[in-house]
């Protein structure tokens, strides 16, 4: 049995109030677009499934092959076969006549401030900026880096870059200078597109200056040609010439036609940086054919679309994974008329986001229960002031949900009636894996359920033996959570590091061949798996993965910190908080009042303000084993309030004595 240090409240799990399951409501089973019968078809022929879900899409060279895993755990996924992700996002659309279908709703963060872009407009759009990025000498195979907030030109620039075979790497407007300039850095990233500013919290914030601040020192300066700057808040920028351009007037002027290329299945799509155990951010590497697949395949069974009348909203930023998916080739895909939003949930007050899908007619709802907790402390007269009647299917995503926010997501956002659907995947898997398929499952509070058809999944003990079903009136027994079976989204790699995807993923189980997905999970009496949290020394504070490492070494960066390790501790709202513990250096033992605020002032600079600790703690010396490891365990253990666990490994049990008199 493993040890959980990362779950979120799920308090609720035994007491099992008053309904534990909740199966679709017949008329939603009976229009469905994926029954039992998904199941059957990938349990008789997984390859086969999946070839069916590839030719969805559309291919400029059929493929042939439909799995080569000769090299692995590097898949080749449909690896004869040619297409335009670009092309399959778009144009098919304007082709099969829905020229005039929205694509985009977009809603900035000023009241009155939207857009809607049809499927015509966005190819005109799409068209521009292959042919200017062309012109800016990108070619197959280049990396852009795309530094820029929630709007339209964010998705257009992601799949002008999809269409010329550019790797985009989408660095969330939150980060820092510093955290863009390594991600540029590691990327070599010819050119970065980014806004003048963006609308926060009612106000005009800058983002340039963080472009400006991370070209001016380090390597980047040797990759990036050109910033393309797209005109957002108006603000002043400080202007670099021959370098700098605006958005406005190179995109603006090029021809709003584009014949594009087909790439081989295998041509990568994207890179997008995430926190792993050490502090150094991974490149995490996805390609076209089997991306898009995946992307598209769950996109249509897990959320039902039906691309002529629903209107899809997943509120996440293209910053991270669940932006790319489900927010730009998941729906576009599918031909969805979704929503993109730019700003806060509580801008101008708390109504916004229920607002907006009273003015859409949003359908289907897809967020993160960080938000939907917040919903709950706000109330339920807030989003009882909307009509929210269009709503028939709600998501979420990136961390678990106790069943309490669960069961008030359904009851109150959703009219007690629509289903919810938990989707448990990651940055690496690409696309969901573990999720009910809403017109089958009869949904557990809490319970991502089962593997999707074509994915195959398993809990697994120290030994990779399978986990037995919870006995209900046993302990419940908790393991890794692994993936048994190639997928096609799945990631191909670390961008410039074999080695490293080798040992982060795939070491732990070498011997049968897994991927371990660094989350601990149980199955409960039904052999529905319940997914607990990280066990690894990755945190999730508001479904954003940071790790612990990458925190620590921005505080020991400071003057005065000799030693930091850092954890995350359980919170109600966040799910995890951050919570540093600082071992003054000698010069600096007399603490000073702004010590801390400096400290976690230098995590924001360095990282981004999401990972700023909440709670920073200056003690006399950390805990450690005898060979010098840092005991987290029994951090998380004072962090959160509780019993110290087994002391007996470390040098010197009285420290904690000494930890807690610095509290
Ligand atoms: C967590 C986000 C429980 C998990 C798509 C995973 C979840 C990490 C769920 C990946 C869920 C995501 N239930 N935990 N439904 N979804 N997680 O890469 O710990 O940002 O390993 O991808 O979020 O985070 P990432």
């Amino acid at each position: 049995m493993i040890r959980l240090h990362t779950v979120s409240p799920i308090s609720d799990i035994a007491a099992a109030p008053s309904q534990s399951s909740y199966p679709p409501p017949a008329d939603f089973a009976a229009q469905a677009n994926s029954g039992p019968e998904l199941y059957q078809a990938a349990e008789a022929d997984r390859l086969g499934f999946w070839a069916q879900q590839a030719n969805e899409l559309s291919w400029a060279k059929p493929f042939t092959e439909v799995l080569d895993y000769s090299q692995a755990p590097f898949a080749r996924w449909f690896a004869d076969g040619r297409l335009n992700v670009a092309y399959n996002c778009v144009d098919r659309h304007v082709e099969a006549g829905n020229g005039d279908r929205v694509a985009i709703h977009w809603e900035g963060e000023p009241v009155g401030d939207c857009r809607s872009i049809t499927y015509a407009e966005l190819l005109a759009d799409v068209s521009r900026a292959a042919n200017a990025l062309t012109a800016l000498g990108l070619t197959a195979g280049d990396r852009v880096a795309i530094y820029l907030p929630m709007i339209p030109e964010a998705v257009i620039a992601m799949l002008a870059c999809a269409r010329l075979g550019v790797l985009h790497t989408v660095v969330f407007a939150g980060f820092s200078a510093h955290a863009l300039r390594s991600r540029i850095d590691d990327a070599q990233a010819k050119v970065v597109i980014t806004s003048d500013g963006q609308y926060r919290r009612g106000a005009a914030a800058a983002l340039k200056p963080a472009v400006d601040e991370a070209l001016s020192t380090g390597g980047t300066q040797e990759s990036v040609q050109h910033v393309l700057v797209v005109r957002r808040t108006g603000s002043d920028v400080a202007w670099t010439p021959d370098r700098d351009l605006w958005w406005h007037d190179v995109v603006g002027a090029a021809e709003p036609e584009h014949a594009c290329e087909a790439f081989e299945a295998e041509q990568p799509l994207f890179l997008l940086y995430t926190s792993g155990t050490t502090g150094k951010p991974k490149g995490i590497v996805h390609t076209s054919g089997g991306y898009l697949t995946q992307a598209a395949y769950t996109h249509r069974c897990v959320f039902d679309l039906k691309p002529a009348t629903d209107v899809f909203w997943c509120t996440a930023d293209i910053g991270w994974v669940t932006g790319h998916t489900y927010a730009v080739y998941g729906p576009l895909a599918n031909g969805t008329t979704e929503v993109i939003y730019e700003g806060t949930p509580e801008y101008p007050d708390q109504h916004r986001h229920f607002q907006i899908i009273e003015k859409y007619g949003v359908t289907i709802y897809y967020t993160a229960p960080t938000l939907i907790r917040t919903f709950m402390k706000w109330g339920r007269e807030v989003p009882d002031a909307q009509d929210l009647s269009s709503l028939r299917l709600l998501g979420s995503v990136g961390e678990p949900i106790n069943p309490e926010a669960w069961r008030w997501y359904r009851r109150v956002i959703g009219a007690d009636a629509v289903p919810v659907v938990d989707t448990w995947w990651q940055t690496e898997t690409g696309a969901a894996m573990i999720c009910p398929l809403p017109g089958v499952a009869a949904a557990k509070p809490g319970s991502a359920m089962a593997p999707l058809p074509g994915i195959s999944a398993r809990i697994v003990d120290d030994h990779g033996d399978l986990i037995a079903p919870n006995d209900p009136c046993a302990e419940p027994v908790t393991g890794y959570l692994v993936i048994d079976e190639p997928w096609p989204a799945m990631a191909r790699g670390i961008w410039g590091d074999d080695q490293r995807f080798i040992d982060t993923y795939w070491s732990r189980f070498a011997e049968q061949g897994w991927y371990f997905a660094g989350d601990g999970a149980r199955y409960d009496a039904d052999g529905d798996i319940w997914v607990l949290g990280r066990i690894d020394d990755v945190m999730n504070v508001s479904g954003h993965r940071i790790s612990t490492a990458e925190v620590e070494s921005a505080l020991v960066g400071h003057d005065a910190v000799a030693e930091a390790a850092v954890v995350g501790a359980i919170d109600e709202q966040t799910g995890q908080r951050i919570c540093a513990f600082v071992v003054l250096a000698a010069s600096h033992s007399e603490v000073g009042g702004t010590i801390i605020d400096e400290l976690r002032q230098r995590v924001t600079v360095e990282i981004s303000p999401i990972a700023k600790p909440r709670n920073v703690h200056v003690v006399p010396e950390l805990p450690k084993t005898r060979s010098g490891k840092i005991m987290r365990r029994l951090l998380r253990d004072i962090a959160d309030g509780r019993e110290l666990g087994d002391t007996s490994t470390l040098v010197d049990p009285s420290v904690f004595d000494a930890i807690r008199a610095a509290d």
